[in-house]
């Protein structure tokens, strides 16, 4: 699957009291974003994921390592300690702990307690990010493959960008399946009915057709047909003669994110890539990676630039407010339109259901 397994970091858990998710509730067994790669240098920096206070450090290869922040000594932080010798060294008493979380020097002692030794997460970097695998020792499946970001992106124009919300993982990640959200909350003007079409129960998968691996994808597609482009650019976009009839958007998820590309009259213009960072239960911060592909043309770059990158941008603060003020288990009566996110749902809760006790 992942060809850059490489970069997976891998530590040596050998006893269960090092499990490190006892106080999460419904975070689904997944891949999550961490930290932006260039937040982390040589410095140990303190982090908050799941609810639970950690550090992240680079070892001697530069590997992130992401471990439990308070020393199982006596509980200093270990985020202002210092990397030495690719062990991170406790500020207190010098104790050191490699990559896999296993305390291999104490001072002036020779027998290392066999409860020194602090829980470390698998890890990963790609595409700008370092990625966290929370829910059992070791991933049930790779990362989601995004070219656009990576090999092919002398291809696309890029735009990332962050929003912080006070709410569940879930309640951000379920957004792309609320296909009515777009017409009500974003305000887009469609000439004609939405349509979801769920794309589990009935796309002819090839499996190299999925940025990720079958077993943890949730496909659906959107399609509604358009007489303009839409927007406040929209008279701009008809000044340059570009006209537009049906716009079709593919969701590939997974049980933390997904991969939506934009289809403009069966042309694939853009893709995002949106995962989260899960803070704490209710607090979730969503990354949102923007790919627009180029044209070649100049002019026709830039208007797709500002149509679908930093409209996508806009259009994504708009949920902000609601994510902040909703109750997250709140709601029910739901109607025909709801099928996409109810769906999702039973998926994420069998990646719930998964993440080891
Ligand atoms: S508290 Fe970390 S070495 Fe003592
Ligand atoms: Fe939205």
């Amino acid at each position: 699957m992942n060809s850059k397994l490489e970069n997976v970091v891998t530590p040596k858990l050998t006893q269960p009291e090092t499990k490190v998710d006892k106080n999460a509730k419904n975070f689904a067994a997944s891949w999550y974003i961490a930290m932006h790669s260039n937040a982390l240098g040589k410095q140990p920096k303190a982090i908050e994921l799941f609810g639970q206070p950690l550090v992240a450090w680079r070892n001697q290869n530069g590997h992130p390592v992401i471990m439990e922040r308070y020393c199982s000594h006596m509980g200093a932080s270990l985020a202002i300690g210092k990397v030495v010798e690719g062990c991170i060294q406790c500020p207190f008493h010098h104790w050191r702990f490699d990559s896999s979380g296993e305390c291999v020097a104490i001072p002036d002692v020779e027998r290392i307690p066999p409860r020194a030794r602090q829980a470390t997460y698998v890890t990963a970097e790609r595409y700008g990010y370092i990625w966290i695998w929370y829910g059992s020792q070791t991933p049930l499946f790779s990362l989601p493959e995004f070219p656009a970001a990576e090999d092919q992106k002398h291809n696309y124009m890029l735009l990332r960008f962050t929003n912080n919300t006070k709410t569940t993982a879930r309640r951000v990640i379920e957004n792309p399946y609320d296909h009515y959200h777009i017409t009500a909350l974003h305000q887009i003007k469609v000439s004609g009915p939405l349509k979801l079409t769920l794309l589990n129960d009935q796309y002819l998968i090839q499996q190299n057709d999925l940025p990720i691996q079958k077993d943890a994808w949730f496909g659906v597609s959107i399609e509604f047909p358009i007489n303009k482009y839409i927007g406040k650019l929209g008279p701009l976009v008809q000044a340059l003669g570009i006209d537009a009839k049906s716009f079709m958007m593919r969701v590939d998820g997974w049980p933390s994110g997904h991969i939506a590309t934009g289809f403009v009259d069966g042309e694939e213009r853009f893709k995002i890539m949106d995962c989260i960072i899960p803070v704490a239960e209710n607090e979730t911060i969503s990354e949102v990676f923007v790919t627009v592909k180029k044209t070649g043309k100049f002019w026709l770059d830039i208007v797709y630039y500002l149509v679908f990158g930093l409209r996508s941008k806009s259009g994504a603060t708009q949920d902000v407010p609601v994510f902040n003020t909703i109750k997250p288990d709140g709601g029910g009566a739901y109607v025909k339109y709801d099928l996409g996110v109810l769906k999702f749902r039973e998926f994420y809760q069998s990646w719930v259901d998964k993440v080891e006790k």
